[in-house]
């Protein structure tokens, strides 16, 4: 059976171009950045150019670019550096409600630290609103972080409007960008960006490597000390492969972005019109256009209960889909999701979303495959639906 993959915002297939471009950095060029022979100048220098092609994708100077280990680190980076190098001047963070569980859960350990922490509500779309960012503003507010587009629904935030506010009271501006980076163009500069969150394994690169974009003049406290790596400001030998294969990762979805874009949206219109039109229990989660091109959010009404049986069972028909984020169901368990809640779905339809992300390796065939086979599984849970 030939297995059809869309959980692409989970993760990427790596594409064989990437990784073409890492192996010589295993076994051919295999020296320690820091070191002063020629080993460790030439990873040095492709390091630079690494970082330089990633920079020049969302508008930044080369030296604002920090490599870490994901998007993890980045995010915690973010905030619990921004957090503890401005304590001085304030103690309030405001993050949206719909973060990704690595901005919540910083925040939530900043909160032990005695730091306030306030989170902005979205609508039913998952939109933040602008006013109320301006009402929950505080003196003591040091960082707001609002994520690019979400990464269980797809809605697009409305980012430059949230950096001119910031950037007009002079408190630091974050954004999560790991769904969004290389689908939709970002520029670090129109949108008032002092701090981005990237990864490669959403855009067809390697796992285990991400970035943080920091402002040139940003107040930053290092949170992983050591051999003063990364300007000071993350030490740890770094992953020359992953870096090589980050920047051409980035490199290629920016050249093929327009088309790509396209293609993908293409193919999610046409899984929503035939799903919307085909099952009148089902709804759509997440802003109708203001979207990622590859994110698709049903709720089936009366199936909320069933959504892991429904995973499952197209799990077995090869098919693989997920309930909503990857990290939502670590840990074994399935929990009701902090972003369909956010946006004001009930604890019983909060936990059962069916996400499809597309990716660069999906085809038309395989959406008809896929549209086949969920009628399969939905034709037979549809009786339990008659009452809806
Ligand atoms: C929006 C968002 N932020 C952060 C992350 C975490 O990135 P990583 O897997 O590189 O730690 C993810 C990955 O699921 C994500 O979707």
């Amino acid at each position: 059976m030939k297995r059809i993959y869309l959980d692409n915002s989970a993760s990427t297939r790596t594409d064989l171009r990437v990784v073409e471009a890492m192996l010589p950095y295993f076994s051919e060029f295999y020296g320690n950045a820091s070191s002063l022979h020629g080993f460790g100048r030439e990873v040095k220098e492709v390091m630079a150019s690494s970082r330089a092609k990633i920079a020049s994708v969302i508008g930044a100077k080369p030296q604002e670019i920090v490599f870490t280990s994901s998007g993890t680190e980045s995010n915690n980076f973010a905030l619990k550096g921004i957090a503890f190098a401005n304590r001085e001047k304030g103690n309030h963070i405001i993050v949206s409600a719909i973060e990704h569980d690595s901005v919540i859960g910083p925040c939530e350990w900043l909160r032990g630290q005695g730091f306030a922490v306030t989170y902005l509500p979205v609508d039913e779309d998952g939109l933040i609103d602008i006013n109320d960012l301006k009402k929950v503003i505080r003196k003591e507010t040091i960082i707001v972080s609002v994520m690019n587009a979400n990464n269980e629904i797809g809605t697009i935030e409305p980012i430059s409007e949230v950096g001119k506010i910031c950037r007009a009271r002079g408190i630091y501006f974050h954004s999560d960008a790991c769904q969004s980076f290389g689908r939709i163009p970002i520029d670090v500069n129109e949108q008032c960006l002092d701090l981005l969150t990237i990864n490669a394994h959403k855009i067809y690169g390697p796992k285990g490597i991400g970035a943080l974009f920091i402002r040139e003049g940003t107040k930053i406290m290092p949170w992983q000390q050591g051999g003063g790596h990364e300007m000071g400001l993350r030490s740890a030998t770094e992953n020359i492969p992953a870096i090589v294969g980050f920047a051409k990762a980035a490199e290629l979805c920016v050249q093929e972005m327009v088309v790509e874009a396209r293609r993908e949206l293409r193919l999610r219109e046409k899984i929503i019109d035939a799903v919307l039109n085909d099952y009148s229990f089902a709804y759509l989660n997440g802003h109708r256009d203001r979207r990622l091109p590859n994110n698709i959010s049903f709720g089936f009404a009366g199936l909320e209960g069933d959504a892991i049986r429904l995973l499952l069972e197209l799990d077995e028909m090869g098919i693989a889909v997920s309930s909503g984020s990857a990290c939502s169901s670590n840990g074994g368990g399935h929990k009701t999701s902090h972003v369909l809640s956010a946006i004001g779905l009930d604890p019983v339809r909060a936990r059962g979303a069916l996400r499809i992300s597309l990716g660069r390796f999906n085809t038309e065939d395989e959406v008809n495959v896929f549209l086949y086979k969920l009628s399969q599984v939905l034709g037979c849970l549809k009786p339990l639906t008659s009452v809806y």
